[in-house]
């Protein structure tokens, strides 16, 4: 049966709420939240936030696209934006005269339009419960973030947002981008993979983490897939929490001190790391492990993309997208 862009938008936030660190019930109170919210909003508001009622990723959209168009060729990349709009263009120039089916979906990880303009909107629910997980209480996860969400919503507030979605829809490229559902996958398949470490050292759960297919794979094409970026490989590790994975992008820094300090966490495993949560860390003795941004994103889609190949989709795989085997 023909898969519509609407399937797969659909079938990434089942992937998304299956995966999410929320309970069941917080979830459901959240976008009951959002809901309520939507229902008070003027029309032009309502319109523009309308997928609040079903979909609780504001970072997960369809940028362009009609959701009853027909999806035969997917390009997956982990950013889109224009150059890769225009890669797509000119490779179906090729793929026409190869006698091939052009691509007619171009699928993000990275948000960009009103996808990374609702960035911010995911930030503090999903934190509070990542952060619960550690045992730090709400107000705390929630206080920390106040300023952070802040310069999340300004910093975007500025940018020129819709300059993907102005190519995709000159160029008439279906555009969708899929963010903390998938975020969401990559937090679940490390936190259960470190769940059953006993670790005396930190080289012991990079050593685990090295055998994750995507990582794995990394290896093969970034120097260093796994780094540590405070600590050292024969720090102790102490309790280890993956802390920077879901809920957007990064928290506050002080959230450090808290996982540190009432959490008792002796190492985080992120995504990334920006100097500030560096500097909070080595304050604190806190042991930072940093896998490769572009694989661990790339962990995260794989189920998606495993479902398109599912339904006998082609996918072209681009853009820092490591394609392999779900651990
Ligand atoms: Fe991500
Ligand atoms: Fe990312």
């Amino acid at each position: 049966m023909a898969v519509t862009l609407g399937d797969i938008y659909k079938k990434a936030v089942e992937i998304g709420m299956k995966n999410d660190p929320r309970t069941k019930e917080d979830l459901a109170a959240y976008m009951k939240e959002k809901k309520e919210k939507l229902k008070k909003m003027n029309e032009a508001q309502k319109k523009l936030h309308a997928d609040w009622g079903w979909n609780p990723y504001d970072d997960t959209r369809v940028i362009y696209g009609d959701l009853k168009r027909q999806v035969e060729v997917v390009y997956v990349g982990i950013d889109v934006e224009t150059q890769e709009l225009a890669l797509i263009s000119a490779l179906n120039g090729k793929r026409e005269r190869e006698g091939k089916k052009p691509i007619d979906l171009a699928l993000a990880h990275h948000p960009e339009s009103h996808a990374l303009e609702g960035l911010a909107g995911v930030m503090e629910d999903i934190q509070v419960a990542t952060m619960k997980e550690a045992g730090i209480p709400p107000n705390l996860t929630s206080g920390s973030l106040k300023d952070r969400i802040g310069d999340v919503t300004k910093s975007v507030h500025s940018d020129n947002l819709h300059r993907a979605k102005s190519a995709a829809q000159l160029l008439d490229i279906p555009f969708f981008c899929a963010h903390t559902i998938a975020d969401n996958v990559a937090y679940q398949v490390v936190s259960k993979i470190v769940q059953k470490l006993k670790p005396r050292k930190v080289k012991d759960v990079v050593e685990a983490l090295g055998k994750i297919p995507h990582f794995k794979k990394a290896a093969e094409e970034y120097s260093e897939p796994i780094s540590v970026q405070t600590g050292s490989l024969d720090s102790w590790a102490g309790k280890v929490f993956v802390e920077g994975y879901t809920g957007g992008t990064d928290g506050s820094a002080v959230i450090l001190k808290y996982l540190s300090r009432n959490a008792q966490v002796g190492t985080t495993i992120a995504m990334h790391k920006s100097k500030a949560h560096r500097d909070e860390a080595n304050k604190h003795h806190l042991n930072s492990i940093i896998t490769n941004h572009m694989a661990s994103d790339a962990l995260g889609m794989q189920p998606l993309v495993d479902w398109l190949r599912s339904k006998k989709i082609e996918v072209v795989i681009g853009c820092g997208m490591i394609d392999a085997k779900m651990p």
